[in-house]
């Protein structure tokens, strides 16, 4: 697999994405017009999806192997982030983007998130590098890929952030996300 990217440069890209979303949607902190409110409500779905994929798949596929190979307390603290932005992702689902406390809502959810991303990039990705072989880094690469295709696309946090009551969820959840998302068109541009 020459040209599979290794998990880490799957992740990391998917990190730039969300702080790319995160940028706008700061810029768009305030918005008046109907055009920036529309936006801003569509940029906060597409950010949850993206979030929401990309840590269930760090939960069912990464932290076990981190858990084993790297280090189980940097594998527990990552579990507890997911959980915390995972409540935040779900408060903000129910308000209206006219609502007074989805600016708080967003800006709590950034600080998470960048936080995390930090740690995550700063110390978790940096002890795999050193631990896990290249091969195997574009194995587990590869298995992220097609993981986030059929993982869930909102919160759940009533689902415990490990790997085994996540996949147990997982296709159910997933399916009856997917299902709602196609209803509402919620992630698409129309
Ligand atoms: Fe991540
Ligand atoms: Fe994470």
């Amino acid at each position: 697999m020459p040209d599979q990217q290794d998990v880490i440069e799957i992740l990391e890209h998917d990190h730039r994405e969300v702080e790319r979303m995160f940028t706008e949607l700061e810029a768009l902190r305030g918005a008046s017009s109907n055009e920036d409110k529309e936006r801003r409500k569509d940029l906060t779905e597409q950010v949850t999806i993206e979030l929401v994929r990309h840590s269930v798949a760090e939960e069912v596929l990464v932290y076990p192997k981190v858990e084993n190979d790297v280090s189980e307390e940097e594998a527990e603290h990552a579990r507890e982030e997911h959980a915390e932005a995972e409540e935040t992702l779900q408060r903000l689902e129910k308000l209206d983007a006219d609502d007074p406390s989805f600016d708080d809502e967003l800006a709590t959810l950034m600080e998470e998130i960048r936080h995390h991303i930090g740690d995550e990039e700063g110390q978790m990705f940096a002890h795999m590098r050193q631990v896990i072989d290249a091969d195997e880094l574009r194995t587990l690469g590869k298995r992220v890929e097609a993981f986030k295709k059929v993982a869930p696309t909102r919160p759940h946090p009533n689902v415990p952030n490990e790997a085994l009551p996540r996949a147990a969820a997982g296709p159910a959840a997933s399916l009856f996300d997917r299902m709602r998302d196609l209803a509402t068109g919620r992630g698409t541009d129309d």
